[in-house]
């Protein structure tokens, strides 16, 4: 299935310059939103992932389903204040100054094997650091899935070493 053809490309959003890939108009075509679940759980059952973890909040709309399919447990990864007992934290650089992700400390066991999930690579700052507190918490990066990945911003190059899958490309 073409899955490019389903994501909407909004120019100037948020802000001027930015080409925009918006991931609704995938999510509400059913048979899409399944064929890339489905694609994602192929990856995980290859790097034999025993649990899922995703950042917000995109990150929970692909995370989420792949968890279910595979019957393995899902930990969100989110800004901060929003997890409600003890997290361990890690800030990560935005365009402009810097920001911060936290995971619960018991949402990962040591040597559970972790699928890292997001809609989106771009810089690769946020899969840098949800990798970060993954290990943190003594687990291992089994792989990361991403629907879409924006070659040009060169976020692989950010998390070499570790096995990448991403289902769209753009150049
Ligand atoms: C977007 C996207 C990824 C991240 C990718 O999330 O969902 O998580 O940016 O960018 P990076 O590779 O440059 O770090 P955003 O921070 O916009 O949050 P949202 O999912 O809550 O909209």
């Amino acid at each position: 299935m073409d899955l490019k053809q389903y994501i909407t490309i909004v120019e100037d959003y948020p802000k001027e310059g930015i080409s925009f890939k918006d991931i609704t108009t995938l999510m509400d075509h059913g048979e899409a939103y399944k064929f890339a679940t489905d694609e994602i759980v192929k990856y995980a059952e290859k790097v034999k992932a025993d649990i899922v973890v995703g950042p917000e909040a995109r990150g929970f709309i692909i995370g989420c389903p792949v968890a279910y399919a595979l019957e393995v447990g899902f930990a969100p990864v989110r800004k901060p204040g929003k997890l409600p007992r003890e997290t361990v934290s890690v800030e990560y650089d935005l365009e402009y100054g810097t920001d911060r992700l936290t995971i619960h400390k018991d949402a990962i066991k040591p040597g559970q094997r972790v699928l890292i999930v997001d809609d989106l690579l771009a810089t690769g700052g946020t899969i840098k650091a949800t990798i970060e507190l993954v290990e943190e918490l003594g687990g291992v990066v089994a792989g990361c899935a991403f629907l879409i990945e924006l070659a040009y911003l060169e976020g692989r190059k950010k998390i070499e070493g570790y096995d990448v899958c991403t289902l769209l490309t753009y150049d």
